[in-house]
């Protein structure tokens, strides 16, 4: 099977399943903390090469006090346990987002996370926390505009001056973008990144896709022609 360079995943579905089994939605978060852990390793052993995930956007601020902070709980815990599981899977971290909006402890873990895990390359993970699209352009054009005023940047435009303004500078594109649990909507995630990326909607809630569920999604990566712009890409046909 050709695996995906790059598979992105926007986890939905905790709330639903968690409900669905007469649960709070925070048995669904952990659960879905869990299943991460369990995806990570699996796509290591697969080859594949990159994993984003969507864990936490600008819009889920919106959400009751009580679901932000098990969230939060939750984000302590697992960004401390980062440091394992990188060891284990010979992992870079890397989080995408604006992380100033957190609290100075999880940006400290954040921080350790990243520097500990710079030392690897079997597996880029890029964790997206307090990201949106929009938001992220947004401030790579503020940084764009500070550092043509001050001469850093000058000349043409090319888009790969915006890629290198944006929190995923470095990361080729994603090949294959996934998202569980029935919506067919992208939710702000990566607009920019998945302009020629396929795309596969699951109605398999997050805490319930499981190796099989990713074989699936991987085998219908494999079934489609990739084209790009007309022009049929070798290794993908
Ligand atoms: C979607 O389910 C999930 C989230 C909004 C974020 C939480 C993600 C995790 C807990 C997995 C990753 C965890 C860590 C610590 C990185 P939902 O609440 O939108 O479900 P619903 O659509 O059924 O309401």
């Amino acid at each position: 099977m050709n695996v995906p360079n790059h598979v992105a995943i926007i986890l939905d579905g905790n709330g639903r399943w968690a409900k669905s089994k007469g649960m709070p939605r925070s048995y669904g978060h952990v659960k879905g903390c869990a299943n991460l852990e369990t995806i990570c390793d699996e796509m290591k052993q697969m080859g594949i090469k990159y994993l984003t995930v969507y864990a936490f956007s600008t819009e889920n601020w919106k959400r009751s006090r009580e679901e932000i902070d098990g969230l939060m709980r939750l984000f302590r815990n697992y960004l401390k346990k980062c440091i394992k599981i990188s060891d284990r899977n010979k992992m870079r971290i890397r989080v995408i987002g604006d992380p100033s909006a957190f609290d100075a402890d999880i940006q400290e873990s954040i921080r350790r996370a990243e520097e500990h895990s710079s030392q690897y390359d079997e597996l880029h993970f890029q964790l997206a926390l307090n990201y949106g699209s929009r938001d992220e352009i947004r401030r790579a054009v503020s940084r764009m505009m500070e550092d043509g005023k001050s001469g850093v940047l000058s000349g043409e435009v090319t888009e790969e001056t915006i890629d290198s303004y944006l929190d995923t500078a470095g990361i080729p594109d994603p090949d294959l973008l996934i998202r569980t649990s029935g919506e067919q909507r992208l939710s702000n995630f990566l607009l920019w990144q998945l302009a020629y990326t396929e795309f596969y909607f699951t109605d398999v809630p997050w805490p319930d896709f499981k190796h099989e569920e990713l074989v699936k999604a991987i085998e219908k990566y494999n079934d489609r022609d990739r084209r790009f712009g007309g022009v049929k890409e070798d290794t993908n046909v």
